[in-house]
């Protein structure tokens, strides 16, 4: 089950999504996931239920964009025997798998209005009858919701109910697109290269300096999702020891700029300096005493620099002898 320290990323955005994720975790309140495709929104619900009292019980995942409109209800809440043709036995639905854990539903936009009624009652009182049944079931889990369209339109238009929406969205999360979360992107680019070059036997080092370029300016309509294929696909396709932008297939009409709004002085000087450091230890393959010398500060400031942006995960593990005075996490 994934937790919330796999949530990579040190942006302001991240670090509060991931408190968010720390605080809505203690209680059993339903909790509203929004973002963009690619986000991390399931991510962030799997860390929800890993950090909740419901740990060891199951996470059940149902996307209700997926399920035929004629099935979904029966996959969330079971059948009875001869409830419909081809119902040959009782079947369990996800809301009976996910007792005592966490339901996560899935692209929520897109439940039936009919179904939208019966979730609400679930939410309200906890009690569902299966498909075709008379008995009312009661039954403890805890829900989940996520979306990538906007709910607040889809209510206006009459799409999702407006009490629905009141008792889903008490506890909302939204995550940010990855072009608003700064630095993280070279962050998650270093991490997924490592990653991807360990399951691939290659040995790649590290990324070219176009290649950050591109990575830092390109708009990643796909977000995080699309980030991690695109490294994959170019740690198959390296020929060099280093990614190159061609590697990544961005090319300068893929760039799309990083925009013009305005961050505080204390933001922009941590910007420029976690893509300062990032492109430092990529450009010279994890050895901290030419990136320091390269960026005009000592070995310890830059030590410091390190944990302060909580960058120690970069830094390749030091051989036994010299054990370096850095903390390794990977
Ligand atoms: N902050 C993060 N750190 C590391 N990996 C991440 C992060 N956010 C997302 N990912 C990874 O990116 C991929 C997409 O994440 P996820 O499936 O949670 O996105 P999603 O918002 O549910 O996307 P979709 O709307 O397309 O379903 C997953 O492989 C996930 O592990
Ligand atoms: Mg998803």
């Amino acid at each position: 089950m994934q937790q919330v320290e796999e949530m990579i990323g040190t942006s302001p955005a991240i670090r509060a999504v991931a408190e968010m994720v720390m605080k809505v975790a203690k209680t059993d309140l339903p909790v509203l996931i929004t973002g963009e495709t690619g986000t991390g929104k399931e991510l962030a619900a799997q860390a929800i239920h890993a950090q909740s009292l419901r740990r060891r019980s199951s996470f059940v995942p149902i996307n209700c964009g997926a399920i035929a409109e004629t099935l979904l209800e029966s996959e969330l809440f079971g059948h009875e025997r001869g409830a419909f043709t081809g119902a040959v036995q009782q079947k369990k639905g996800r809301v009976e798998a996910a007792t005592g854990g966490t339901l996560f539903l899935d692209e929520i936009g897109d439940l039936l209005s009919s179904l939208q009624v019966k979730l609400l009652r679930f939410l309200q009182k906890g009690t569902f009858e299966r498909v075709g049944g008379q008995e009312t079931l009661h039954v403890d889990a805890r829900v989940i919701g996520a979306t990538h369209v906007d709910l607040k339109t889809a209510m206006e238009q009459n799409r999702f109910r407006e009490d629905l929406y009141y008792r889903l969205g008490v506890l909302h999360i939204h995550l940010p697109p990855l072009r608003e979360r700064g630095e993280d992107v070279l962050l998650m680019a270093m991490r997924f290269l490592t990653r991807a070059s360990a399951v691939n036997a290659k040995v790649i080092r590290g990324y070219s300096s176009d290649a950050l370029d591109a990575i830092r300016s390109y708009h990643w309509p796909g977000n995080v999702r699309e980030l991690s294929n695109r490294i994959r696909r170019a740690v198959v396709m390296a020929e060099g020891m280093e990614i190159t932008a061609r590697d990544l297939d961005l090319t300068s009409e893929a760039a799309f700029g990083i925009g013009d709004s305005l961050d505080s002085l204390k933001a922009a000087q941590r910007r420029i300096e976690v893509e300062m450091i990032v492109k430092g230890i990529s450009l010279h393959h994890g050895n901290l005493t030419r990136v320091a010398r390269d960026l005009d500060v000592s070995r310890t400031t830059l030590y410091r620099k390190l944990r302060e942006y909580n960058l120690q995960c970069l830094v390749p593990p030091a051989p036994p002898v010299h054990a370096a005075a850095v903390s390794v996490r990977n």
